[in-house]
C-alpha cells in the first residue's frame, strides 16, 4: 500500500500546524536520524493529529487501526532522510507535508522486489500513506531553505504488531519509553 491522501489536513489545520511548529522550532532537539534537521517525538499537537486523523487513515487502509506515536521534523537546507525501513510501531504510516519552500520527493522501494524505486511529492496538507516496514524509504538532500513534515504511525488492530499500541507508553503526548 502506497498512496497519496489529498486534503488530509484542510487549509486551516495546515496553517495552524505550520504556525505552531514555527514557534516550537527554536526549542526542538537536533535529530539523531537526519543531518540538518530538528525533531520531536510524541509532541502533544502532533499526537492530537494522530488521533484526529485516524478515521481517514482507516478508510484509506480499509482496516481498523491503533495509533502508536507521532514524530515531527523540520528539515533544513542539505537535510536528508537516510535510506531505512521502519520498526513494528510504524506498520502503517503517513508523512504529512506541513510547509516547505521547495518541492521535495520521498523515494520508496519495496524490499525484496525487483520493482524500481518510486518518487512521490506532496503539497502542504497532503499525506503519503505507506508501510515503512515493507518499503525502504529515503529523501535526497533538500535544496530549499526549510521543510516541515509530521509522521503519524499506526498498527493494524488485528495485526501481528497490535501490542505496540501507543508505542507501549503510558499515555499519548509523552516521550518514548514513558
Ligand atoms: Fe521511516
Amino acid at each position: 500500500m502506497l498512496k497519496k491522501i489529498i486534503n488530509l489536513l484542510n487549509l486551516e489545520e495546515t496553517t495552524l500546524a505550520s504556525q505552531y511548529w514555527q514557534l516550537r522550532k527554536p526549542f526542538m532537539k537536533k535529530c539523531t536520524q537526519c543531518p540538518h534537521a530538528v525533531a520531536e517525538y510524541g509532541d502533544p499537537f502532533s499526537e492530537a493529529l494522530l488521533l484526529l486523523k485516524k478515521p481517514i487513515i482507516e478508510q484509506a487502509m480499509e482496516e481498523t487501526l491503533l495509533p502508536t506515536y507521532s514524530f515531527s521534523r523540520w528539515y533544513f537546507n542539505k537535510g536528508e532522510l537516510p535510506l531505512h525501513s521502519d520498526r513494528p510501531s510504524c506498520e502503517i504510516s503517513v508523512t504529512i507535508n506541513i510547509c516547505g519552500d521547495k518541492e521535495w520527493k520521498i523515494w520508496m522501494k519495496r524490499k525484496e522486489s525487483k520493482a524500481k524505486a518510486m518518487a512521490l511529492s506532496i503539497l502542504p496538507g497532503e499525506g503519503i500513506l505507506y508501510q515503512g516496514m515493507k518499503y525502504d524509504h529515503w529523501r535526497k538532500p533538500y535544496r530549499g531553505r526549510e521543510c516541515m513534515q509530521i509522521f503519524l504511525h499506526y498498527v493494524r488492530a488485528n495485526g501481528p504488531f497490535n501490542s505496540h499500541f501507543r508505542d507501549k507508553r503510558q499515555s499519548f503526548g509523552v516521550p518514548h519509553g514513558k
